[in-house]
C-alpha cells in the first residue's frame, strides 16, 4: 500500500489526482490532519482511504503507517523551528511501522550552507536523518513554484508591474501541478530507490523575462520591478497579509535567488515522468485560460 500525506494541500492534491489514474483509489491511503474536510469526505466516498496523520501529534502516525510500503510525506508550512521536528517524527514512526521506503518534498539546493533558512534549517536536516534511516528513500528538490509568480496576478495585470525579489538573476521554477505528476511517478514506479532529484522547467528565468511572458500571453504590457531581498518580507506582509513572523523566512530565500543560486534548471523531471514539463509560457497559458471569463 502507498500514501501521501497533506491529502488537504495544493501539491497533495495534485498527487493524489495522478495516484488515483496511476493505482485507482484503492492502490493508496491519503493521510491527513482533517479526515472530515470536505476534499477528505470526498475521497472516502470515492473508495480511497483516508487515516488521520499530524506530524505534530506522534500518536496519530503508527495507525495511519500500518501495512504501508512506500510513502510520500510532503513538508509543512509551519515555522522552520518546528519543521525538522515534525519531520523526524514521520521518519521515526515510518521505521517503525515497517514501511520501506519515503519520498520527500526537498528544496532546490539543499546543502547545509545555502541562503535559504528553510533549506538549511529544514531541508537539509531531513535529507541527511533519511540517508541516515536505513530505509530506501528519493528526495525531490522542488525547484520554485511557478504558482508564486501568479499568487498576486489580479494586482500585476492592473499595475501592469510584476513586482518580485530577485533582481537579474535567472531562477529555476516549476508548476506544482506538474510536481504532482513526478511525485505519484516516483511513489508507484520502481527505480528511484536512494535518488536526489532537482525537479526544475528546462530552463531557468529572469523575473524580467518572464513578466515578457506574462506580457504575451496576458495581452497587456507587465514590467519587473525588483523589490530587494531585505525589503522582501515586509512587502509580503503589507501587501499579502502574510505574518511577518512567517514572511521574514523567507528573506533568505529571496537572497539566494539573487544570488544566482537557483539558476540550476535540470533534466530530472523528464527523466522521472518521459515528459518535459510545462514552460512558464504553457503555465501562464493554463492560467489565463482559467480565469474567469476567459
Ligand atoms: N518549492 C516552492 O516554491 C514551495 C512553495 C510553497 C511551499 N512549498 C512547500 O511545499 C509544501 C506543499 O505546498 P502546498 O502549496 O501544497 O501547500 P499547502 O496547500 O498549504 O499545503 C500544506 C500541507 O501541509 C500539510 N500539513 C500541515 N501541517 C501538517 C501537520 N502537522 N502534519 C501533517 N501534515 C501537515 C497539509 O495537509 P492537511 O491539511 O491535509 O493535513 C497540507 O498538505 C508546503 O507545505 C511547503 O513546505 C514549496
Amino acid at each position: 500500500m502507498l500514501m501521501v500525506t497533506g491529502a488537504n494541500g495544493n501539491l497533495g492534491g495534485a498527487v493524489i489526482a495522478n495516484l488515483k489514474a496511476m493505482v485507482g483509489p484503492s492502490g493508496f491511503v491519503a493521510g491527513t490532519r482533517d479526515p472530515l474536510s470536505p476534499f477528505a469526505r470526498e475521497l472516502a466516498a470515492s473508495g480511497v482511504a483516508v487515516r488521520r496523520v499530524d506530524f505534530d501529534d506522534p500518536a496519530s502516525l503508527p495507525a495511519a503507517l500500518e501495512g504501508v510500503a512506500a510513502a510520500l510525506f510532503i513538508s509543512t508550512y509551519a515555522p522552520n523551528s518546528e519543521r525538522p521536528r515534525q519531520n523526524l517524527a514521520f521518519i521515526e514512526a515510518a521505521k517503525t511501522a515497517g514501511v520501506r521506503r519515503l519520498v520527500y518534498t526537498s528544496f532546490a539546493g539543499a546543502s547545509p550552507t545555502a541562503s535559504a533558512d528553510h533549506t538549511v534549517q529544514v531541508h537539509w536536516p531531513t535529507e541527511q536523518a533519511l540517508a541516515a534511516s536505513g530505509l530506501d528513500y528519493t528526495i525531490l528538490r522542488h525547484a520554485l513554484y511557478a504558482d508564486i509568480m501568479v499568487g498576486d496576478l489580479d494586482e500585476t495585470l492592473a499595475t501592469g508591474v510584476l513586482r518580485r525579489a530577485g533582481g537579474s538573476a535567472r531562477c529555476c521554477y516549476i508548476a506544482r501541478d506538474d510536481l504532482g505528476v513526478s511525485a505519484a511517478t516516483v511513489l508507484t514506479k520502481p527505480g528511484h530507490e536512494n535518488r536526489i532529484y532537482t525537479e526544475t522547467m528546462q530552463q531557468a528565468l529572469t523575473c524580467a523575462e518572464i513578466a515578457g511572458v506574462m506580457s504575451e500571453v496576458f495581452g497587456r504590457t507587465i514590467r519587473y520591478e525588483p523589490v530587494p531581498s531585505a525589503e522582501w518580507a515586509q512587502y509580503m506582509t503589507d501587501h499579502w497579509g502574510v505574518p511577518l513572523e512567517l514572511s521574514k523566512s523567507s528573506i533568505g530565500t529571496m537572497r539566494a535567488i539573487e544570488n544566482g543560486e537557483f539558476d540550476i534548471a535540470t533534466g530530472d523531471y523528464e527523466a522521472i515522468t518521459g515528459r518535459k514539463p510545462q514552460t512558464m509560457k504553457q503555465f501562464l497559458e493554463g492560467v489565463a485560460a482559467d480565469r474567469p471569463g476567459a
